[in-house]
């Protein structure tokens, strides 16, 4: 065995077993993970990197069966050791159709769990080797859900950038997952180890703002009493992520475009230039090419801030990851408020599939939390509010009136015509007088 230790998370809701086997595991230099239930487990593979799972499959609210098949399509490249008291053919066969790589019966030795584990994590480093060109999980990335082509061209690019520190401004509407982009695109690269610092333009009230982001000297304003570094110092070497940059001040601005050409900063209160070398990441749901226009935005820092462009697709234009996403948040609120995870019906989700999501996923996650809360089985269309049923999305939102399209059509003829409107009426086939009329 390596030096270095796996981490090996056990599921069992006998403490003694639990303790037991961290014993053995330590014994062996893993690094232990206890979990008492199902519920417990999964937050914990959430958050820690799990190189084995050790599970037991009878356990009260939640058994091991149904974690088996939740790490197998979240986290298929964990190998899974099953533990069991009640070996019965069927069990067996359940288990074995979830994947577990392993099967020991209590009572056993610590040879014999000793054995399994190797076993289970050689087959996993197997596997790994030859998987290894596969880039992405099929259903998401990071702690980003989808597989729709529109989701497909955001990870592909945050593929791209991850590595380098080429800035990138990421647009979308309100709740589309814009933050979540920015830390996959830190958090997946090779400066993950490094800072990310995020920091809300919007919430920091324009005065402060500049301070905040650049430091401050002592006695640069009244309150400055000591010589303080900002955001930039702080993510340094890492990435700073820019939120709600539309928001910024045109004093803010400059100085933003100065750290993008220059790579250098200075305090509030300062002569004196500083270095930094970081990436930055800025986001806006304003349409900054809007604000140019209005000349509220910079066209020379928009254009320093937009070497790589990310657009996070609204919700409805990414349809097909609805079902992906319901049965996430389902699963996090059914475990969070009901101790289970909740099902939904065909109907609900065909509900969900035609509504317009103005607030994009934070609102479909919103909706779900809440139709777990009322629901007491099988969430079905009585568990939304009722907004949600009426403001169903006509098919195309393009469609126009008659009226409508008979006047845009009159004009187009009549501008190919160069205004000559005896023409336009042989085109149209109608007489001068009534075109005249409609004209008018
Ligand atoms: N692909 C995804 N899979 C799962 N959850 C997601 C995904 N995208 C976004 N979310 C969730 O939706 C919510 C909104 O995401 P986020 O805050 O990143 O959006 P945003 O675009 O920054 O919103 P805003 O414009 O309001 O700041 C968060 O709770 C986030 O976890
Ligand atoms: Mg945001």
């Amino acid at each position: 065995m390596g030096l270095e230790k796996e981490n090996i998370l056990i599921v069992d809701d006998d403490i003694h077993i639990l303790e037991l086997l961290q014993r053995h595991l330590q014994a062996l230099n893993y690094h232990v993970y206890k979990a008492v239930s199902v519920k417990q487990a999964l937050y914990v593979l959430h958050d820690s990197a799990i190189d084995l799972l050790i599970t037991d499959i009878q356990m009260p609210e939640i058994d091991g069966l149904q974690l088996l098949k939740y790490t197998a399509e979240h986290y298929p490249e964990i190998p899974k050791l099953v533990i069991t008291g009640y070996p019965s053919v069927d069990d067996a066969m359940s288990v074995i159709k979830t994947g577990a790589t392993d099967y020991l019966t209590k009572p056993f030795t610590k040879e014999e769990l000793k054995q399994a584990v190797n076993r289970s994590l050689e087959a996993a480093k197997k596997t790994k080797q030859t998987q290894q060109k596969k880039p992405l999980i099929t259903t998401g990335y990071g702690q980003m859900i989808g597989q729709s082509v529109a989701f497909k061209k955001v990870t592909q690019i945050i593929e791209r950038v991850k590595d380098n520190k080429a800035t990138v401004l990421i647009e979308g509407e309100s709740g589309t997952g814009k933050e979540l982009v920015a830390r996959a695109i830190h958090f997946s690269g090779k400066f993950a180890k490094q800072p990310f610092i995020a920091v809300n333009c919007g919430a920091i009230p324009e005065n402060l703002l500049e301070s905040e982001l650049f430091g401050y000297t002592k006695g640069a304003f009244t309150g400055a009493n000591e010589n303080k570094n900002g955001f930039f110092q702080a993510a340094n070497n890492g990435t700073l992520f820019l939120d709600e940059i539309g928001n910024a001040s045109t004093a803010v601005q400059a100085k933003l475009l100065r750290a993008l050409q220059e790579k250098e900063i200075t305090k509030v209160g300062s002569q004196k230039a500083e270095k930094v070398d970081l990436r930055i990441i800025a986001a806006t749901n304003n349409n900054l090419q809007e604000d140019i226009a209005n000349k509220t935005f910079r066209e020379d820092l928009y254009y320093r801030l937009t070497v790589v462009q990310i657009n996070v697709p609204p919700l409805r234009e990414r349809k097909s990851d609805i079902p992906l996403l319901v049965e996430q948040f389902l699963k996090k609120y059914g475990v969070e408020y009901k101790d289970r995870l909740l099902q939904i019906t065909d109907n609900a989700l065909k509900m969900l599939q035609r509504y317009h999501w103005q607030g994009n996923i934070r609102e479909l996650e919103n909706v779900i939390q809440r139709a777990v809360i009322m629901s007491d089985g099988i969430i079905d269309t009585k568990d939304f509010p009722d907004y949600l049923k009426y403001k169903i999305e006509f098919p195309d939102a393009s469609f126009t009136s008659l009226q409508q399209m008979e006047k845009e059509y009159i004009l187009k003829v009549l501008a190919a015509t160069n205004n000559n409107k005896t023409k336009a009426a042989e085109i149209l086939q109608i007489d001068r007088k009534t075109l005249r009329q409609k004209l008018k």
